[in-house]
């Protein structure tokens, strides 16, 4: 039974946003460092992304190092800010080879120079591409997010370029480091775990849940694509009731 083909290609959430957990757990499971899982972790990302395009998705956020993961041991932190520099300096090629855009959200100033350089460079090398835009959440905090958009906005007030009257929802939504992107429809977690942890908390308003038990170094293109079917299997009611849809 082929999952990609119960697809119903005229309802395929525009974007996908993904908490790609449990690369220790894995790594655990196989006698080995948390940073051996880490790095398989990267052939999960080239599957979903693989699958995302397949299905026509135009963005996927992959939450990748939140602002909290700094709380690690040192050696782990260090270890993914290199993976994170190999990937990124690596894959430009592939990524440009797929018509894939490359953004990051989160504090980028905040990571290493070299990442910061690697990363830069990977956005603008891919600026002009017009496929799948693949969404980077890089030293990301919900909570850090919209307290820059706040600040931001409060400055504007402040100032006297904005009134107050004039705050809306879509004014804030367009002060986050998302803005221009649509929120996700679709939110998934692997490993089992059930928390956002400081992820999208304002865009997931509206998002449906997929939770899987299944370890993000084992993620494939079939895991996206059952995500993707749960999704379908919902009704999204946005506070209305069946009938009225
Ligand atoms: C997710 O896997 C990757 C990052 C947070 C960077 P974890 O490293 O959180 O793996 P577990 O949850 O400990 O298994
Ligand atoms: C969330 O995973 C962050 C990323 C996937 C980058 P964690 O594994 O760090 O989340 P908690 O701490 O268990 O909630
Ligand atoms: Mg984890």
């Amino acid at each position: 039974m082929n999952l990609q083909n119960q697809i119903d290609l005229t309802n395929v959430p525009q974007h996908i946003a993904i908490i790609m957990d449990g690369n220790g757990r894995w790594a655990k499971k196989q006698g080995q460092e948390r940073l051996y899982g880490h790095s398989f972790g990267v052939d999960s990302v080239r599957a979903a992304l693989t699958a995302c395009k397949n299905i026509g998705v135009k963005y996927t956020t992959m939450y990748a190092f939140s602002t909290e993961n700094w709380s690690r041991p040192q050696d782990e932190v260090e270890g993914l800010m290199n993976l994170l520099v190999y990937t990124i300096a690596n894959e430009v090629n592939e990524l440009n080879a797929q018509n894939v855009k490359l953004l990051s959200i989160g504090n980028t100033i905040g990571l290493p120079e070299d990442c910061q350089n690697e990363l830069y460079n990977a956005i603008e090398s891919t600026k002009n591409n017009t496929g799948i835009h693949l969404v980077i959440a890089l030293n990301y905090s919900s909570r850090w997010e919209i307290t820059e958009a706040v600040k931001e906005l409060a400055e504007q007030v402040k100032n006297g370029s904005l009134n107050l009257s004039d705050l809306t929802p879509e004014l804030i939504s367009q002060t986050l480091s998302t803005r221009n992107i649509p929120d996700p429809e679709l939110l998934i977690r692997t490993s089992g775990e059930h928390r956002l942890s400081n992820f999208l908390l304002w865009q997931a308003a509206y998002s449906e849940f997929h939770f899987t038990s299944v370890l993000w170094p084992d993620f494939r293109e079939d895991d996206l694509y059952k995500a993707v079917l749960d999704y379908q299997s919902r009704e999204r009611r946005f506070g209305m009731v069946s009938e009225q849809l």
